[in-house]
Parts: C-alpha cells; structure tokens; sequence
C-alpha cells in the first residue's frame, strides 16, 4: 500500500497525535519551572477527557531532559486503593529505573543501614537496594521514603549538568486518602516533596488529571495552593485547530478545502479528541471518494451521529431517567458548557418540567452524576460538564426522543 495513503490521525488516550498543535502558553511555562533551583512550584495540568493532558505531559519529558532533568513516572489510573505502602514502593519502583544503573561504594553507604554485609564492595542503587534503605529506617513511611530520597539525592547531585528529577504522574485524580482506613496516601506525597524540596533538594512533581485534581490536592494539604502552579489545558484556538489538521497532510496530495477545514473547527469546537476522531473519519472517505473521482465533502451529521454513539452513548447509558431529565435541563442552560450552579438548574427545571428539582435534590443528584465522571465542581462551588461538548450530545438525543 501506498505509504502516503496511511491515515496519519489518531484519536485514542494517550495517542501522540501526528502534529501537536497550539500549546505554546502551557509549554513555556513548564519551562520556567524547569528554572527553578531551589522548587517553590511544581506543576499541575488538568483539563477535561481528551482535551490533550497525557500527550502534553509526554511531550514535556524530553524537554525537561534537554535540560538535565531526569523523568520518572506513571499513570496512576489504578491507583484509588492506594495505601501509604503502596504509594513508597510506587515511588521506590519508578526511582530504581533511573538509578538501578548506578553502583555506590562502602564509603557512600556510610551512616546508612543496609541489611547486605559490609564487606561488599560495590552495591547497585536498584529496586533491593532502595527497599532496603526504606525498610530498614525506623518510623513512619514518610521517615523511611524520606530517607530514600535524600540519599538517593546524595548520589546523584555529583552528576555534571543533572538539575534534577521529575516525578510525573498521570490520571492523578484517583488517588485519594482513605480516613476510614486510616491511610493518607496522597497526603504523603504531598507531605514528602514538600518536605524535601524545603532541603533544597530539586525533586519536582508534574500530575496530571480531571479537574477534580486540584481541589483535592487542596482538600487533602491546604498549603497545595502555593505548591502548584496550576495549568488548565483548554481547547485549541482555530488557528491551532488548522494546524493540527493541515500539517499532517503536508506531504499527502490529500488537501482540504477551506470549507472542510472550517467544517472541522466547528464540529470539533477545538477539543483535541475529536479533532483527530473527526479528521481520521474525513481522511479515510476523503480517500476513497478521490478515487470515485468525487469532489470530497465533510459529511457533518453523519460524523455526529458516529461521534455520539463511540463516544457519548455509553456514559449516557449508564444515566438513569430521572439524572437524564435533569441532564437535559442543564443543557437548555445558557451556560451548559461553561459553568452552572444549583440554582440556576432549579429555576430552569420549573420553566421545563411538571415535576420540577428542589435544591437539595439537584444538588444530591450533581453528586452522584459526578462520581459517574459526567459533571464535576469547581472550586467557586459551581458545576460543569466532566465530558467535552456534552450540552450538544444531550439535545441530539432529546431531539432524536421527540421525533
Ligand atoms: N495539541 C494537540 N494537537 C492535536 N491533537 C491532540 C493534541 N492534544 C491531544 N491531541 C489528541 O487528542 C486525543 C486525546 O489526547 P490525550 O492526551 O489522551 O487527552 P487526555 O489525557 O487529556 O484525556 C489524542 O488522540 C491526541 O492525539
Ligand atoms: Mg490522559
């Protein structure tokens, strides 16, 4: 097959897109924080489903690398049973991939306990080695990974050119401290890198995630509000848009016209996600329709319609009647794809409907509909949307039910 024919667009979590596009704000302000000597800010990207957060953070770590940063880290999305256990020996596990190369000498273990005998010479700084520190120091997780940190610290600051280390976490928002089980895993973290980073040690967080991340930073440690510089990743500007849709196409004898690219704005209203989905759709029937000999069009409602059945019906499935009626109330809202708060919701459920929503119930069932991941809070206390160009989606389908 012609190489040129490969679809070059990848709508998927975490897929790199062919051409990242916009973006500039968000990456020269990860790059003054690459700045910093002594951390006084580490960084938090959030944004919503699809709005670009994973491959930002991807495109980061060679940068922060060009730059004597090491990079560690994972994608935290399991991690809501997390205990303070776990959460040293995730930290450990990512650390020893960086330092597992590294062999220490007697000298540089000194003052440290480590369960192998004296008489070894050389010792490697893997995963044993950091769990043997960390087990052998006496108190609580947060004394024992402290002490981890620290010496590893101890070895690689003598590195010419190293800055520092990175840790980046995406799909941040899972984790979570358990009150009832008496575990604070994610005020450890917290409490552990500012506890270093006041020792001047160069140690820096990068988490990403939902919304919901950054309130609950807050929540669980207040002085996270000083500790993070927070970057909201939004959708993309129409120049941006053209970008991410023109440049992949570069060397492709595929042009769009400037009707389908306009097409492409307003159907993707900027959003990342369906961006690529829209284009991957545009670019496959584009191809076949030049070969008919056809002049192409971007068939906008079927697009939609296969839009809303991949990406939309199964979280509305999952809605009962009642949280759909209130849905569909939200999205007769001016602000639907902004923001809203209770009250508004209230007084648009008596213009609309026979039975309309009390205060106390809009606000229970805003509760429930953001723990399914559909709406979230935001920190004035007012509501959006969890799920990109939802106001429009729920319409559609409320059109579809009249009909
Ligand atoms: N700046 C961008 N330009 C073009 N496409 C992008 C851009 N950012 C993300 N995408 C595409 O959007 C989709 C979602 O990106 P992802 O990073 O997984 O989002 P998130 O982590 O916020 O859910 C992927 O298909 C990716 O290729
Ligand atoms: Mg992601």
């Amino acid at each position: 097959m012609n190489k040129r024919l490969l679809n070059p667009f990848k709508p998927g979590a975490g897929h790199r897109p062919p051409y990242l596009a916009g973006r500039e704000t968000e990456t020269q302000g990860f790059s003054r924080l690459l700045k910093q000597s002594t951390i006084l800010e580490n960084m938090v990207l959030t944004g919503l489903r699809g709005v670009g957060k994973t491959v930002l953070l991807d495109a980061f770590k060679p940068i922060a690398q060009k730059e004597g940063w090491f990079w560690v880290g994972t994608d935290l999305s399991e991690s809501a049973s997390l205990n303070e256990e776990n959460i040293a020996i995730r930290l450990l596990t990512d650390l020893s991939i960086l330092t597992s190369p590294i062999t220490i000498g007697q000298s540089q273990r000194r003052g440290i306990d480590f369960t192998s005998s004296p008489e070894i010479e050389e010792q490697k700084l893997d995963f044993q080695t950091l769990q043997q520190i960390y087990q052998n120091t006496p108190g609580l997780p947060i004394d024992k990974l402290k002490q981890v940190l620290e010496f590893v610290w101890s070895i690689l600051k003598d590195i010419p050119d190293f800055k520092g280390i990175i840790f980046a976490y995406d799909e941040a928002q899972t984790m979570a401290d358990h009150t009832d089980r008496d575990q604070y895993p994610l005020s450890l973290i917290l409490d552990i890198f500012q506890s270093i980073q006041k020792k001047d040690i160069p140690f820096m967080l990068a988490l990403t995630g939902l919304p919901t991340l950054f309130p609950k930073l807050v929540d669980a440690r207040t002085y996270s509000e000083r500790m993070f510089r927070v970057v909201f990743l939004d959708r993309l500007s129409d120049a941006a848009v053209r970008d991410a849709v023109e440049k992949p196409l570069e060397d492709h004898e595929l042009k769009l016209s400037e009707q389908s690219i306009h097409q492409i704005i307003r159907l993707s209203d900027g959003y990342p996600y369906f961006i690529q989905y829209i284009c991957r759709e545009v670019y496959d029937l584009f191809i076949q329709q030049i070969s008919t000999g056809a002049v192409p069009s971007v068939p906008a409602s079927e697009i939609v319609r296969k839009l809303d059945s991949d990406f939309f019906s199964g979280r509305w499935a999952k809605a009962t009647d009642r949280q759909r009626e209130l849905l569909a109330v939200i999205a007769q809202l001016e602000g639907c794809d902004t923001e809203f708060s209770v009250q508004e919701v209230v007084e648009k459920s008596k213009d609309l409907l026979e039975k309309p929503f009390g205060s106390s119930h809009v606000n229970q069932m805003l509760c429930t509909l953001s723990d399914a991941g559909l709406v979230y809070k935001n920190r004035r206390g007012k509501y959006s949307f969890a799920v990109p160009l939802l106001g429009g989606f729920i319409k559609r389908q409320e059109i579809q039910e009249m009909v």
